[in-house]
């Protein structure tokens, strides 16, 4: 068995991690042994093919999916073997995800998308919060704007001040300009930097765009459910 320890100041600390779903003939190994190491303040950029697991990876360390096998400690915590709600619980305050598509709640103001996890996790005043994180990523202006009627650039600030707003020691982003044309990429990429800046999160951010990777501290190749390479950038972080 594991020992249940994981190194000190490391966000995230994963060892052996294997991913394998379905059953029988149709079970697939997607992730085949993934050792990975982040201390806080790290921007770290996963590059790889499509198909290569870098989705699986981060729903694995993010809590959304449950590994097979190995240990992953999040911020200390072990949370391989937890249950559904023990791992809801454990990514509540923890961890911030935004991803490709926004998934706003479309019923729901820029301000109510916010607010949610604020009051979820016990804020005392989650609307103010929310406002003060909408006003960081510039959308001061667009509190009362349904999902729909703001751009794709506005729905994903709504996303990062949502992400953000419960201060996570970890932030993961899988593909956050994907949707969105490359000024408008740019924009987003500079907004979330200036964030991981100011609130200290760490960052985990999958792209197909190796210019952007560079930008990260350290960036981490995957090929076949596995890590081939592992590089630090030089990138300077501002905030760590
Ligand atoms: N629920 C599932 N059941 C079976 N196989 C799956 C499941 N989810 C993902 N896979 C497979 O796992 C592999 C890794 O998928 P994953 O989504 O992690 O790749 P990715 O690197 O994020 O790719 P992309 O760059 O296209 O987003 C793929 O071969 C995929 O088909
Ligand atoms: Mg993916």
């Amino acid at each position: 068995m594991t020992p249940d320890v994981s190194a000190p100041d490391m966000v995230i600390d994963a060892r052996d991690v294997t991913l394998a779903l379905g059953e029988g003939a149709a079970r697939v190994e997607i992730l085949k042994g993934v050792n990975l190491a982040v201390p806080a303040g790290e921007r770290l950029a996963i590059l790889g093919p499509s198909g290569s697991g870098k989705s699986s990876l981060m729903a694995v360390l993010s809590g959304l999916e449950s590994a097979t096998s190995g240990s992953i400690h999040i911020a200390g915590l072990n949370i391989v073997g937890l249950s559904e709600d023990g791992l809801a619980e454990a990514r509540r305050g923890r961890i911030g995800i935004v991803l490709q598509a926004f998934h706003l709640i479309p019923t729901m103001t820029a301000l109510e998308n916010v607010a949610v996890p604020l009051e979820l996790a016990g804020h005392a005043d989650p609307f103010g919060e929310a406002l003060r994180e909408l006003q960081a990523v510039g959308l001061g202006e667009r509190v009362s704007h349904y999902p729909t009627q703001l751009s794709g650039g506005e729905q994903q600030r709504v996303a990062l001040a949502r992400a953000l707003a419960v201060r996570p020691a970890l932030l993961f982003a899988d593909e956050p300009t994907g949707n969105l044309d490359a000024a408008t990429g740019e924009t987003i990429v500079e907004l979330l930097f200036r964030r991981l800046d100011e609130t200290g999160a760490t960052l985990v951010l999958i792209t197909h765009d190796a210019e952007l990777a560079t930008k990260c501290s350290r960036v981490i190749r995957m090929r076949d459910g596995k890590i081939v390479s592992d590089t630090l950038t030089g990138a300077e972080v501002v905030g760590a």
